[in-house]
């Protein structure tokens, strides 16, 4: 029996309560169907800056009625240190998603980034500590290993920052350090390497690579890639990222950790637009040109990959999806949200 699965049957056993911070984003709004799906409590924050209410509705439709009583949401933020002291209330298990993401929204704007990840982070961090519970997971970002050349990247050799957005990340992550130091209070930052799945925004100036080629080549409009397309990535299935956080949330780390949440392996934009042409030819839906190249964009980094040694023997987590297999599983829901949209 795998790690997970025995994280599962315990907590099938025994009902937790879990705030997840962010919880009508992306990742956060994962985490909701997963843990509802296994019969958790859950009390949910956000504040609707980068997250919708459609994607809360889409995870009620997704579990039962029952499933759906066990959530409490607030609408808040987490820049308001009573909000955080009030949703910490009674809770177990913290994953703390909600952030600023988007490395070319924190150079347009730092001070705001900076506000939401380092001071709302310290408020539900401080929160979390008063109320002693029995984990806070935070999620972390691989922007962290800046300009350090080594591939793959090793937790403890990094760089300088390239953005304000990894120099916030950053911050998170000494901060977890001080906490376990000053107050013994051991918290595990989960540095994701790029997301992808369902749920994940298609839209607006700050959208992700994939979404964003996916929408554009259903529409037939001018894919631009950044670089030569040979830049890199450790693209990660959302199901890998359910995984770690419920693995990290259960483990009972002796000090602050940090590690890293990938498949262990590179992609390249060239090949990812390869792949994402397959599926949608596949689907029937597939209207693109050849892709633009262009500058590199400030503040990316070229290549990344995790080693994912770290995790895979402290917390027994399995990368179990593939980019493909991953591509393959999210594929009908972005085709789904895209038509949706038109
Ligand atoms: N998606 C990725 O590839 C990736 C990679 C590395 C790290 N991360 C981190 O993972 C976390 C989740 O990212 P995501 O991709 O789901 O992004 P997302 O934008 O979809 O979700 C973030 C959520 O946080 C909420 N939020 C933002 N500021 C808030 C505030 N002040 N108070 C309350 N809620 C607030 C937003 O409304 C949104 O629902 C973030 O911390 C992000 O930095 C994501």
């Amino acid at each position: 029996m795998t790690a997970i699965d025995k994280a599962f049957e315990n907590l099938k056993r025994e009902t937790k309560t879990w705030l997840i911070t962010g919880v009508a984003g992306f990742i956060g709004s994962n985490l909701l169907e997963n843990l509802l799906k296994l019969d958790q409590k859950i009390i949910g924050l956000d504040n609707f800056s980068t997250g919708f209410q459609y994607n809360l509705d889409e995870v009620k439709s997704l579990v039962s009625e029952t499933q759906w009583k066990n959530f409490t949401f607030f609408k808040g933020d987490i820049r308001d240190y009573s909000t955080c002291e009030k949703v910490v209330k009674g809770v177990d298990y913290v994953l703390h998603q909600a952030a600023l993401g988007s490395v070319p929204r924190s150079i347009n704007d730092p001070i705001t980034t900076n506000s939401t990840n380092i001071s709302g982070y310290l408020n539900i961090l401080t929160a979390a500590k008063e109320e002693r519970v029995k984990s806070f997971v935070y999620a972390a970002s691989s922007s962290t290993y800046g300009d350090h050349p080594a591939l793959p990247k090793v937790e403890d050799r990094i760089g300088n920052p390239l953005s304000p957005y990894a120099v916030t990340k950053y911050v998170n992550e000494l901060y977890a350090d001080v906490y376990s130091r000053c107050y013994s209070f051991h918290c595990i930052g989960l540095r994701y390497f790029n997301v992808f799945g369902p749920r994940q925004n298609p839209n607006g100036a700050y959208a992700a690579v994939i979404p964003k080629w996916i929408s554009q080549m259903i529409h037939g409009s001018d894919v631009i890639i950044n670089g030569d397309g040979e830049t890199s990535r450790d693209f990660c299935f959302i199901r890998n990222i359910v995984q770690a956080n419920i693995l990290a949330a259960l483990s009972s780390p002796v000090k602050s950790e940090v590690f890293n949440v990938a498949v262990g392996d590179r992609t390249t934009l060239n090949q990812l637009v390869k792949y994402i042409q397959f599926y949608l030819k596949e689907n029937d839906v597939f209207h693109s040109k050849k892709p633009i190249y262009q500058d590199f964009r400030i503040g990316d980094v070229k290549h990344s990959q995790a080693d994912i040694s770290k995790i895979c023997s402290q917390l027994g987590y399995i990368p179990n999806y593939t980019v493909k297999q991953g591509l393959e599983i999210s594929m009908p829901w972005y085709i789904k949200k895209d038509f949706n949209q038109c």
